[in-house]
């Protein structure tokens, strides 16, 4: 089992757009909308096959948020879509629905109840992104798992606002998207002014 952030992305880097829309994601074709395989498609990182493999979710408050604006937008009842125990990041007093708990503080602990009611599946965090970073500050972050996106945005909610480095071990075309499942590496040294001391500690690894 691992922690895996799995998410879609923009171009140049940021999970929802400075006005907190995922708009641009959901114009983006994705193989079920390209039925001829114009842009290619090897289904081998398909979301469908992740969720299955997921056995507790993580979410921010943020995230929660948007959640639950976006399916209450049109006046019906608010049901949290993922059935596996979730819990959401926060320091509000939010009503929440049966399944999901609220979480505040070191994510270490989190971590360990996640992992436990995941009970040998993936942990999912779902966003956004500094969460995902505190995670991979206290060295829980397995893998990063992101649906790249041909938009740019110029400013919105970033990716993974840290200095890490992953390993690329998939990468599968979905539509238009490009889909990607990193391993974390760890930390990513900083040699200011020292370019060749780089070159070097990448050669190490
Ligand atoms: N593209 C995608 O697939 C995708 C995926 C996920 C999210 N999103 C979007 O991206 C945006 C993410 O928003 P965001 O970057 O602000 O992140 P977020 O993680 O959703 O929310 C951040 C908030 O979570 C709470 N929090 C975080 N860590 C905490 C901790 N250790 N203890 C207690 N509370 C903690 C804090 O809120 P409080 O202190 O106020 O409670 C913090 O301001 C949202 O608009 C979301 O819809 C997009």
């Amino acid at each position: 089992m691992a922690t895996i952030y799995c998410t879609a992305t923009s171009l140049d880097g940021f999970i929802a757009d400075d006005d907190e829309s995922l708009s641009w994601l959901f114009a983006t074709v994705g193989h079920d909308q390209d039925p001829q395989g114009r842009y290619g498609d090897d289904a081998s990182l398909d979301f469908d096959q992740f969720l299955p493999t997921v056995g507790a979710v993580v979410c921010g408050a943020n995230t929660y948020a948007w959640v639950h604006r976006e399916l209450t937008h049109d006046g019906s009842d608010f049901t949290w879509p993922y059935e596996q125990p979730s819990w959401v990041v926060t320091h509000r007093d939010l009503d929440l629905p049966e399944g999901v708990q609220s979480f505040t503080g070191d994510i270490t602990d989190l971590h360990a109840a996640a992992t436990e009611a995941a009970a040998g599946k993936d942990v999912w965090i779902v966003g956004g992104g500094d969460l995902a970073g505190q995670f991979a500050d206290a060295g829980l972050l397995d893998r990063v798992w992101i649906h790249q996106t041909p938009v740019t945005l110029g400013a919105g909610a970033p990716l993974l606002p840290r200095r890490l480095r992953l390993e690329r071990v998939r990468l599968a075309r979905d539509g238009q998207f490009t889909a990607m499942l990193f391993d974390v590496v760890g930390p990513e040294p900083r040699r200011v002014g020292d370019v060749d001391g780089a070159a070097e500690v990448y050669a190490q690894q």
